[in-house]
Formats: C-alpha cells, sequence, structure tokens
C-alpha cells in the first residue's frame, strides 16, 4: 500500500454509499469511506429510523464494516454530502474515530463536485482521549 490513499477510489465509493443512504427523516443522505490498515476502502451511510435517536452516522457504519471486516486501523476516512456546507463528522463520530486512528490520520470532506477539506484528526478532536490513555 501506497503511503498517500487513493483519493479518487475513497471518492467514488464514498459516493456510492451516500447513494444507498437511508434518511427518509432528514433527507440528507452522508456517505463515509474508509482507508484500513489491510489496504481495503469500506463504505458507510447514514441510516435513520422512525425512533430517531436510533439513527447511525456514516462513519459509525464505515467503522463496524472495518472491523467486521478485519482491520483495525483506520489510515484515512473520506465523508461526503450536499449542501453549501462541509458535512464534518459529529462529534460523537469524531470520538469513534479516534478509538482507531492516530491523531495526524487524515479526514477528508467532499461534496458532489469533489473533496473541499482536508484536517487532521487532532484538528477536529484536539487533546483527544484514546486507547493509550486507559491503564493497561
Ligand atoms: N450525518 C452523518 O451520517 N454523518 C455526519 O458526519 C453528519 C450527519 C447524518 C446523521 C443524520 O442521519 C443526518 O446526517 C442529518 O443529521
Amino acid at each position: 500500500m501506497s503511503a498517500e490513499p487513493d483519493l479518487d477510489a475513497l471518492f467514488a465509493i464514498a459516493q456510492a454509499a451516500q447513494r444507498r443512504a437511508y434518511a427518509p427523516y432528514s433527507r440528507f443522505k452522508v456517505g463515509a469511506a474508509i482507508l484500513a490498515d489491510d489496504g481495503t476502502i469500506y463504505p458507510g451511510c447514514n441510516v435513520e429510523n422512525a425512533a430517531y435517536p436510533v439513527g447511525a452516522c456514516a462513519e459509525a457504519g464505515a467503522i463496524s464494516a472495518m472491523v467486521a471486516g478485519g482491520a483495525r486501523a483506520i489510515r484515512a476516512i473520506l465523508i461526503i454530502g450536499d449542501g453549501a456546507e462541509l458535512v464534518t463528522p459529529c462529534g460523537a463520530c469524531r470520538q469513534r474515530i479516534r478509538e482507531f486512528a492516530v491523531p495526524e490520520m487524515p479526514v477528508l470532506i467532499a461534496g458532489p463536485e469533489g473533496i473541499r477539506a482536508r484536517f487532521s484528526l487532532a484538528e477536529l478532536l484536539p487533546a483527544s482521549f484514546g486507547p493509550a490513555n486507559l491503564p493497561t
């Protein structure tokens, strides 16, 4: 695997997942794609629920797919949504991502036209609490 993630592949897989999102309540479809340490790209999309708080974010779905696929580390994540604003991960998902990623890990934010912004996880979740904070 090369050091730089294949951004075109991440974008295409996230966009395909976004189109499959189940968002009948917000009508705001989000897609995510994780490049994992096994070199595989794992997709996720938001899946809402008539009991609103039970809905799941795209990032959570991609993390579940990664873990179910046998990988344990996120090398890069791309999130895509519509609208003029950046679709950055919610606070809870920043912490979910942190469980499997180092603070330097790139978080790419895309709209339908392509990648709009790139952050490190540390920029989105400074001074974070992660697995190494727990005593062994
Ligand atoms: N959503 C995500 O899936 N990921 C984000 O990064 C932002 C928000 C979803 C949750 C909900 O289904 C819809 O977008 C509106 O908040």
